[in-house]
């Protein structure tokens, strides 16, 4: 099937399932019958573009990676006039994320269902915020509105539950849901105080200069609220969701948990309770060394379903990076093309 892709947001993401899908395209064609265009990419710091019979990525690539505004196809329609009238069948929103309101990514994404668009995102705004009400939009279009990268980006979470767990019953999830802060945790481990280990976290880029997001466990909430929404099928609210984050973990926390036969994490669960009801959670734990995310050290990411047919099975992986996140958004396109 030929699909005409539409990129919302050209930065580490966006440049990220382009060059994969460069570099695949015989691969994609001969395995999976997948054949694509890029027709439209909207992106704030390089323009606006959009040919109908497929644009130059190549060219495009080159000129985002030299920081320089691309010079053929530009047009003069908004980003949502783009998303509208874009002959796209596919839109994949990659702008950056806001957990208070979901803009401008729920705007896009609304745009893109309503006009008949599948979409797919690694955008915790609209999965976290929104959920019900755009699946509910892309159900009466008969399109997908599909998120694999919103949590632990391209490690398989939501399609590893869909797919090959479909028929077990997952009662609880636990998981180290921030790179972040698990790194930040690995490293006071070693000796090093909360202060110290955060300015190395941002000198290797792991946390923002504005860290409150990852230590104060914000981005784990919006990854609990998106598991409860679309695993467990029950609706709940980002701020219902008790959060406490890593600040006020000390050196003497540390050595208490070490005593114990422990090691601090912060964990993000959600378990299903009497009533049809679910209890979630952002805290930081301490978490008995025979358990296997206890072994997840640095910026690794974890989760632990706890299922009705199998018990526990845990999945440990990357959960960011250029490549990585490309590649869910990849599995994603994979699905839209088997007609799931
Ligand atoms: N990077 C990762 O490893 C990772 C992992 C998991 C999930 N995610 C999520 O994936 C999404 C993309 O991440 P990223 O790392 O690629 O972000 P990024 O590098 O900041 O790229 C986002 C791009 O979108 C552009 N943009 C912002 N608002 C726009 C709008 N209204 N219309 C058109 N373009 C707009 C930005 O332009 P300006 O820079 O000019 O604003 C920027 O070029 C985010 O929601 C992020 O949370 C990322």
């Amino acid at each position: 099937m030929k699909h005409k892709i539409a990129i919302i947001g050209f930065g580490t993401v966006g440049q990220g399932i382009t060059e994969i899908l460069l570099e695949k395209k015989e691969e994609l064609k001969k395995k999976y019958k997948f054949e694509y265009d890029i027709v439209a990419i909207a992106d704030f710091t390089y323009g606006n573009v959009y040919n109908p019979k497929g644009l130059d990525m190549p060219k495009m690539l080159k000129e985002a990676k030299a920081k320089k505004k691309f010079s053929k196809d530009n047009v003069k329609l908004n980003t949502i006039q783009l998303i509208e009238k874009c002959n796209a069948t596919v839109v994949c929103e990659l702008t950056y994320t806001d957990l208070k309101t979901g803009k401008p990514a729920v705007d896009h994404v609304k745009a893109a269902l309503s006009s008949g668009k599948h979409v797919v995102t690694s955008n915790k705004g609209p999965a976290a915020l929104k959920y019900l009400e755009m699946k509910k939009i892309a159900d009466k279009k008969k399109v997908k509105f599909l998120i694999e990268g919103t949590v632990v980006a391209g490690t398989p979470i939501l399609n590893l539950i869909e797919g090959p767990l479909a028929g077990c019953e997952i009662t609880a999830i636990k998981g180290i849901l921030n790179g972040t802060t698990n790194y930040m945790l690995t490293e006071m481990e070693k000796g090093m105080d909360y202060k110290a280990v955060l300015r190395v976290a941002q000198d290797l880029g792991y946390a923002e200069a504005d860290p409150t997001g990852d230590v104060e466990g914000h981005d784990a909430r919006g990854k609990v609220c998106i598991l409860g929404n679309v695993v467990m099928g029950v609706p709940m609210k980002i701020d219902e969701i008790d959060c406490k984050g890593i600040t006020k973990i000390t050196a003497a926390d540390i050595k208490t948990a070490k005593e114990k036969g422990c090691r601090w994490k912060l964990i993000g669960s959600i378990e299903k309770v009497k009533g049809g009801k679910i209890k979630a959670s952002v805290s930081p734990q301490m978490v008995e060394l025979t358990h296997p995310l206890a072994g997840v050290m640095g910026a690794k990411n974890a989760l632990t379903f706890t299922t009705d047919l199998l018990g526990d099975i845990t999945i440990v992986g990357p959960g960011a990076g250029r490549k990585e996140t490309g590649f869910a958004i990849l599995t994603d396109l994979l699905r839209i093309n088997s007609g799931m």
